[in-house]
């Protein structure tokens, strides 16, 4: 060992992200593959997306606006709030490690339902906080286990909705009774990763719904899923000003390069809008042919309001897995739990169909 990491750093298991189709490909002998396994979207950026990205690539040579201040104001008018309400982050995923090291300290409390986003229990190892993880109920949060986990300790709750694997949401009445239970001085975190793909109706935009009447809570959100940036890795925080105020004070100088600020720029304009929105309706639509396909087949699908679908098959998790990666398409197993598939192109949900019902 050179030097002397930290013992919690020495102990850290690595973050596992879904394996390349090249990868697979290549193990398996095969000319080519699929990946279905990290909920990108298989359709490439938005159009009008691509074309301000390039434009943008002639400033290469410069550093890009540190606050991101065009971006920041463009945001906030959407979201009709303060500018001084939304940050920019290296994704969402980003944002939510900014948090911890401006929130936690050895021994706070964390608390979020389990299973959820991997990253949730090594941000809280590395910040050495004392975790409590509450288990699922059917697949989704058990907000009343949550909430009874909540001590005068806890610093952070995190909720991300639609859950990660499972695809399962909280209403907005249901958080809003969690939120009457938790102390105002706890920061609770909720993570729309896959905002776009929600038509459950009734979960309402917490911008509106939520963030007006409860000081206490951050929302976060990314450009990497349904607007296909996840290369750019570029995501946004709203919520009170000191949240973010804290957030900016332990960010990276020139934390979000300029491709990625330009490209949200032109993600927020209506072209981007009415191409997002035929592409995030494919999904949609997808994820429900698929499901009905699957659940016809026999196997337990979770519903879901995400870009994915999740099977809790428990340890047939690891040899469908395997199964799926010989015949070129690759999924996500979470060994002894389930395995989640990401909705791509009906052809490659073809694929994928066809190639389960053999396995
Ligand atoms: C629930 C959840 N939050 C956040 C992220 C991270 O997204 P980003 O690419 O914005 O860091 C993911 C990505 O898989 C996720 O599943």
């Amino acid at each position: 060992m050179t030097g002397r990491p930290r013992a919690v750093v020495a102990n850290l298991p690595a973050y596992k992200p879904g394996k390349s189709a090249e990868q697979s490909a290549s193990e398996h002998n095969l000319d080519e593959a699929i990946k279905l396994a990290s909920n990108e979207t298989s359709y490439g950026p938005l159009p009008s997306v691509l074309a301000a990205v390039s434009d943008g690539a002639g400033l290469l040579n410069r550093y890009p606006d540190h606050r991101g201040s065009e971006v920041r104001s463009a945001l906030a008018a959407k979201l009709n709030v303060e500018n001084g309400q939304v940050t920019l982050g290296c994704g969402s995923v980003g944002l939510l490690q900014q948090l911890f090291l401006a929130y936690i300290d050895p021994g706070d409390e964390v608390v979020y339902p389990w299973r959820s986003f991997e990253v949730h229990p090594l941000f809280s190892a590395i910040s050495q906080a004392v975790t409590l993880a509450i288990p699922l109920k059917d697949q989704a949060f058990d907000l009343d286990a949550v909430s009874r986990a909540v001590t005068l300790k806890t610093k952070l709750v995190i909720l991300s909705t639609p859950n990660n694997p499972t695809g399962t949401v909280c209403s907005t009445a249901d958080l809003k009774r969690f939120l009457e239970s938790v102390p105002r001085d706890v920061v609770v975190v909720i993570d729309e990763a896959y905002l776009e793909f929600v038509t459950a109706s009734d979960v309402e935009d917490p911008v509106k719904a939520i963030l007006p009447f409860y000081s206490n809570v951050v929302v976060f959100r990314t450009f990497s899923k349904a607007y296909g940036l996840a290369n750019l890795r570029v995501g946004y925080a709203v919520g009170n000003v000191e949240i973010i105020s804290a957030l900016d004070k332990v960010a990276l100088p020139f934390l979000v390069n300029g491709l990625a600020q330009a490209a949200v720029l032109a993600s927020l304009q209506p072209d981007a809008s009415a191409e997002l929105k035929l592409r995030v309706d494919e999904i949609v639509r997808e994820r429900s042919r698929v499901t009905k396909l699957l659940t016809s087949a026999g196997w337990p699908v979770t519903p879901s309001q995400a870009n994915f679908v999740w099977l809790p098959i428990r340890t047939e998790a690891g040899p469908l897995f395997q199964a799926l990666e010989a015949k070129g398409i690759v999924t996500r197993p979470f060994e002894g739990e389930g395995l989640r598939i990401t909705i791509g192109t009906p052809e490659e949900n073809n694929r994928m169909v066809n190639a389960i019902g053999t396995c």
